[in-house]
């Protein structure tokens, strides 16, 4: 497969094609979401959350989110790679941003970043990033890293006022110079208004159908997390499950002594025991 560019996104984009993103946090999620040929690879804050068990993306630190990526970009050829800037990274100043920017693309190897936000700050460092030479990709709907700003994980852009303000967020981050951006949790009517409005691909996360490419968390689509799944959430594997009977099936037989059998063990040549014992 030939490797995922900005212009083969625009292009693909502009045809209709559905854009395909996931998130990936490590070598063998990156390796899955390569072979599955999806277009673009996230590596999400969310990985605060489903890879190190915070209860927030707020507490990922750059150095945490550089580890991750670097295992994700040495498991991907084709996809885009895209590295969110964590919460802290780049709010201080545009100079700020573009340095943490440019150590994700240095040291991680990552194609372009994600930031949330589509207020002054925001479009202020899609800007800077952006004539630093790094592509970067908005996110305005739902921000997970200002929830508590937006009063919880509630969808957003539900009144009048709360549309618009996405609408206009949507239009000043593609203003700003953004080559995508993600809707995340707002109404699919009010996603269905934005995206022919863009020149750039939206891709929804809780957005509904008709937007340019949807995103999913690896965790959520494959049943690694636990507990209640937001509503947009579709499961399409128990991994949790799957690895739960499989640690359990070896602690059963460990604990019977099925395990391990004979084909598992080293077998010693004739006569070096007899000479050990001599
Ligand atoms: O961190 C993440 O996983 C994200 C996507 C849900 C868009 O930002
Ligand atoms: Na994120």
């Amino acid at each position: 497969r030939a490797r995922v560019t900005l212009p083969s996104l625009a292009a693909r984009a502009a045809a209709g094609d559905k854009l395909v993103m996931v998130t990936a946090y490590d070598y063998p999620g990156a390796r899955a979401a390569e072979r599955a040929g999806v277009d673009l690879v996230l590596v999400g804050d969310s990985g605060a959350q489903v890879v190190l068990g915070h209860p927030s993306t707020v507490p990922v630190t750059v150095e945490e989110m550089l580890v991750l990526a670097q295992a994700v970009r040495r498991g991907l050829t084709s996809p885009l790679l895209v590295c969110d800037l964590p919460f802290g990274s780049y709010e201080a100043s545009d100079a700020q941003a573009v340095a943490t920017a440019v150590r994700l693309v240095k040291e991680a190897g990552a194609d372009a970043v994600k930031l949330e936000g589509g207020g002054r700050m925001a479009a202020s460092r899609i800007r800077a990033i952006t004539d630093a030479g790094i592509p970067v990709m908005g996110h305005v709907g739902l921000t997970p890293q200002t929830a508590t700003a937006l009063g919880g994980f509630a969808a957003q852009g539900r009144t009048v006022e709360a549309a618009s303000r996405v609408l206009r967020e949507a239009l000043a981050v593609e203003e700003a110079g953004a080559f995508s951006l993600v809707l995340e949790a707002i109404p699919a009517d009010l996603a269905a208004e934005i995206t022919p409005r863009l020149r750039v691909p939206a891709i929804g996360i809780g957005a509904g159908p008709d937007v340019a490419g949807q995103v999913l968390v690896l965790h959520d689509l494959l049943g690694l997390t636990e507990g209640r799944a937001a509503k947009f959430v579709k499961r399409y594997a128990s991994l949790l499950d799957a690895m739960v009977e499989g640690v359990a099936a070896y602690a059963d037989e460990v604990r019977s002594g099925a395990y391990p059998g004979s084909e598992h063990a080293y077998a010693m040549p004739d006569g070096v025991l007899d000479a050990v014992r001599a």
